[in-house]
């Protein structure tokens, strides 16, 4: 299928920046994806005409506002293959999604002597929360190594699951490296040693189709600003059924049946762990940010291989640069050091080409010190990029090295 970079590129106004004469390469969509004029529309056209508080009131406005977030709702759990809207709780973003289950999850299910076994390239989100979980179960976490080219050692996967492990926990995609897990099988292996599993999607819900049913994981999570929507807003998918049995994360209004001084009773999920009025106006966002990417899909993905084809082969051919993280299967990130050149200098270098890249340990400071490295410079390509900027990231790079090069 054809791709027509040009035409979606007018969708994004803000791909038209420029900087000192030159248009903006806006190389840094693993941190933040810009948004197309179909989520900037929604966002003002819901506020401007649709918005009120929802599931509150009985008067029009409100009911047809509340119809407008549910059917949000059913959006993400197509985007997902999700059986049902059910099991899609809205939440601030995937660093609260995986609060969220290692608090109440964890709360429900740890118990002193349990394991989690997470991965040694999980970005600080799916680390810390399972840290403050483990801490105050008594649990211990367990750490999955990389091989050399940056992919998850699988036969150690497979070794370090046991009778313990409570909770297999680890990215779909790698946020620092771009690498691809095997998270159909890494979940498979985790789900017969009897582990529940969450899968933080935050790097590949952006790039490639996902299905939580056949991943087969239990829980599943991403954030809204990575795939063109807005911030503030994202995703858990959960099993419903597992989501249930789940105590409440936050009290408040909406998410309870009854409300005594005596005992409170509370809803099932989504509307458990949707406590106080949430981010409507971010859920309508979202969905519209979901129905363009999955509209442009799969000639999107293509595309962005073909970019990441040509930054590799550009990039590795520069003297004194390094690419961190070889996996033949990665999406469109590309991290490298270069001799004699700080990620952070090479960074401001690249600005005053108009080259925005994002540099340092990319909240993975576990990984960058299994790597031995500090941090990295990160180019991370969404469809909208273009071969051009790839080449000009190459010429930015040349001139970086001539200028650091003793
Ligand atoms: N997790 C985001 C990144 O990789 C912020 O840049």
């Amino acid at each position: 299928m054809d791709f027509d970079v040009a035409r979606v590129r007018a969708d994004f106004p803000l791909l038209a920046r420029r900087e000192g004469g030159r248009p903006l390469a806006y190389l840094d969509s693993a941190a933040s994806a810009q948004k197309p004029l179909a989520v900037l529309d929604a966002v003002r056209g819901f506020d401007a005409a649709r918005y009120a508080n929802i599931h509150r009131g009985v008067y029009r406005l409100s009911e047809e506002a509340t119809a407008a977030f549910e059917e949000a709702r059913a959006e993400v759990a197509r985007f997902l293959r999700a059986p049902a809207p059910r099991g899609v709780v809205f939440v601030r973003g995937a660093t609260e999604a995986i609060n969220l289950v290692a608090a109440s999850w964890g709360s429900a299910n740890l118990r002193a002597g349990d394991e989690i076994l997470l991965t040694r390239l999980e970005h600080h989100a799916n680390i810390v929360p399972w840290q403050l979980a483990a801490e105050r179960a008594g649990a211990r976490i367990v750490v999955c190594p990389l091989t050399a080219r940056g992919e998850v050692d699988l036969a150690a996967f497979a070794r370090l699951l046991g009778p313990r492990t409570r909770m297999a926990a680890f990215a779909h995609v790698s946020n620092a490296l771009g690498t691809v897990n095997p998270a159909a099988e890494m979940t498979r292996l985790a789900k017969a040693a009897g582990a529940a599993v969450l899968i933080d999607a935050c790097q590949s819900a952006s790039h490639f189709d996902i299905d939580v049913a056949a991943l087969g994981c239990d829980f599943l999570c991403f954030s809204g600003h990575k795939v063109c929507g807005p911030t503030g807003i994202g995703v858990l998918w959960g099993r419903p059924g597992l989501l249930d049995a789940m105590p409440p994360y936050q009290g408040g209004g909406d998410m309870i049946e009854r409300v005594a001084f005596e005992r409170t009773t509370f809803r099932a999920a989504p509307e458990r762990f949707e406590a106080g009025t949430p981010n409507i106006t971010g859920a309508i966002g979202l969905a519209a940010a979901l129905r363009y990417v999955s509209a442009l899909r799969p000639g999107a993905h293509a595309h962005e291989q073909r970019l990441l084809a040509l930054a590799t082969e550009r990039l590795s051919a520069i003297p004194g640069l390094r690419i961190v993280g070889t996996a033949p299967e990665k999406v469109a990130v590309v991290s490298f050091v270069m001799e004699g050149a700080h990620p952070h200098d090479i960074g401001t270098l690249l600005d005053a080409d108009a080259v925005a890249i994002r540099v340092g340990h990319h909240c993975c400071m576990p990984l960058m010190e299994s790597l031995g490295i500090p941090g990295t410079a990160r180019a991370s390509f969404a469809f909208y990029n273009t071969e051009e900027e790839v080449v000009r990231l190459e010429q930015a790079l040349i001139r970086v090295r001539r200028m650091t090069a003793g």
